[in-house]
């Protein structure tokens, strides 16, 4: 069994971020190193399974929002582990033939989207590093499902902060909207130090120990990574205020969920 997780390319040496975030929204596809690893995280920042949980509603009101302004093509980038209230799911309780393409470079995450997925012919999931863009959209898979010739929501939730700076986030960006065209969307969360008290560096420099960097990044800076879009009401807010469905679900204290977020159309 560990020869086949090892030639699956399954990394029991070190936690990993896609199991190790599982594990703080509840799920059950993480080993137990990520699960210590999460536990030292939880000591740091209490919060932090809220913040993932938060994230995760947020993408859920974001995509159908996608869905409302007529997108049915949805690439999900940095998808993560197939947890309940996966994207497809959304979109496609809202119009069955909505298509969704995956992306995920973590071999457990890709594994088990692919057994949630076996039997759905309009949502697939792609294993590939999002960083190629080109390996993503020439991607077999991506060219059956999606058709780049009418508009695409790309999703980036909790992506991409783990893009340094020195591996040029606005041009990666920009490499999957040039693919778009216009009436097309992003939705897009990140982590920030915005707001934030030192626990959340300590939480993040935990990550970077364990061979996971996160480049967390200010409103200014993700404005300025998604030049070119037109970043639509209410702006880049923490994801708990980003349209909630009832407005008491922001809370008081919305910058305890630590991301930044924001919906914005290629025009
Ligand atoms: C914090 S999780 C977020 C999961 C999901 N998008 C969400 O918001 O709930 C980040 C995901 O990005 C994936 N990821 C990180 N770098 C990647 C890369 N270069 N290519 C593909 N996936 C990547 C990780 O494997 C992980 O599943």
């Amino acid at each position: 069994m560990a020869d086949e997780l090892a030639t699956r390319g399954i990394d029991f040496d070190r936690p990993n971020a896609a199991r190790v975030y599982d594990f703080l929204i509840g799920g059950k596809l993480n080993y137990a190193i990520d699960r210590e690893f999460a536990e030292r995280i939880l000591e740091v920042r209490p919060e932090s399974r809220d913040l993932a949980l938060l994230n995760r509603r947020w993408l859920r009101r974001a995509v159908r929002f996608g869905a409302e302004q007529g997108i049915r093509q949805f690439l999900d980038i940095g998808s993560g582990m197939p947890t309940v209230g996966h994207v497809h799911e959304v979109v496609q309780s809202i119009d069955p033939e909505a298509r969704v393409v995956y992306v995920d470079n973590e071999p457990v995450a890709v594994a088990h989207s692919e057994i949630v997925l076996k039997d759905n012919n309009n949502a697939e999931m792609v294993q590939a590093d999002a960083e190629f863009p080109d390996t993503v959209l020439e991607h077999p898979t991506t060219e059956r499902l999606l058709d780049f010739g009418r508009p695409v929501m790309v999703i980036m939730a909790a992506f991409i902060h783990f893009v340094p700076d020195s591996r040029n986030p606005a041009g990666l960006i920009a490499a999957y909207r040039d693919a778009l065209v216009p009436g097309s969307y992003l939705a897009l969360s990140s982590g920030t130090f915005e707001g934030q008290g030192e626990e959340v560096r300590r939480a993040a420099e935990l990550y970077r120990k364990s061979g996971t960097d996160v480049f967390a990044r200010s409103k200014e800076e993700l404005r300025a990574l998604v030049d070119g879009f037109e970043i639509l009401p209410p702006g880049i807010v923490f994801t708990p205020q980003w349209r909630p469905d009832d407005p008491a679900e922001a809370g008081e204290r919305p910058e305890l969920a630590s991301q930044l977020a924001l919906v914005a159309r290629k025009n």
